[in-house]
């Protein structure tokens, strides 16, 4: 059944021309533009107190910057939800302090209905966001930007693109790096020799069985090379998951 429907995702920023920029572009903006997914920029603003609107306001205790207030972001998220009662909404807070943002989360959240990412600015947000409104925080790594709004876009590419239909061939989805847990083979195109540097042979084969255990043996020497950690975060989820199937046979 949501399948059917848009992948819908809500992003509260106080800077909503910056949307769509990059995801207006390419096959996720063509998905847009075709309603395979819904883009809703809502500037949080419109959730503050008249007459000035205001978001931020010092910070308790003293210290430098401004912290955003509360209210709006409340007012908001419960507006979206009594607009749509009976659809399931994920609201994801980005902040450098959240869980590291990754394929698997993206996946996981392909299944999570409408997300609603928070976008903040200044110093921060106030802290009973985070811990009565979001249902999770997000990271896009270890480094600090000054908002949340590169980030959320990150998250919209990576879950919008899992969408079916949304990338033209669903094999290259299965195929690419990290959906095996294991970096994508090399890939090569005309001329098969440019400056001297010629394609691998194999390729050129015509012997799809050759070339398929070449990729496979390239992607994992690659794997090893680059991020041996991949491979050894999945050798332990095997171990573990054959670990508490054998405990849950005894
Ligand atoms: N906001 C500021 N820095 C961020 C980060 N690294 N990830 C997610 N949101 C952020």
């Amino acid at each position: 059944m949501r399948d059917r429907l848009p992948q819908e995702f809500v992003v509260l920023t106080i800077f909503p021309d910056m949307f769509p920029g990059p995801l207006g572009h390419g096959v996720l903006g063509k998905a847009f533009e075709r309603g395979l997914l819904g883009l809703d920029v809502r500037d949080l603003r419109q959730y503050a107190d008249p007459p000035h609107y205001q978001v931020d306001d010092a910070p308790f205790g003293g210290g430098a910057g401004m912290v955003m207030k509360p209210e709006p972001w409340f007012r908001a998220v419960e507006a979206l939800r009594a607009e749509r009662p009976d659809e399931p909404m994920r609201v994801i807070l980005l902040d450098p302090g959240g869980r590291r943002f990754e394929q698997r989360i993206a996946h996981e959240l392909r299944e999570a209905g409408r997300l609603v990412l928070l976008c903040g600015r200044y110093e921060g947000i106030d802290d009973r966001v985070r811990e009565h409104l979001a249902d999770e925080e997000l990271s896009i790594g270890d480094y600090v930007l000054t908002g949340g709004e590169l980030a959320a876009m990150i998250v919209i590419e990576a879950v919008g693109r899992l969408v079916p239909g949304v990338v033209g061939e669903p094999e290259s989805l299965v195929r690419e790096s990290f959906e095996t847990r294991a970096l994508d083979h090399p890939h090569y195109t005309r001329p098969a020799e440019y400056r001297g540097c010629r394609v691998p042979d194999v390729l050129l084969s015509g012997h799809h069985a050759r070339i398929e255990r070449w990729r496979r043996e390239q992607a994992l020497a690659r794997t090893r090379a680059r991020r041996p950690e991949l491979i050894e975060d999945e050798n332990s989820t095997a171990v573990a998951a054959r670990r508490s199937r054998t405990q849950s046979d005894e």
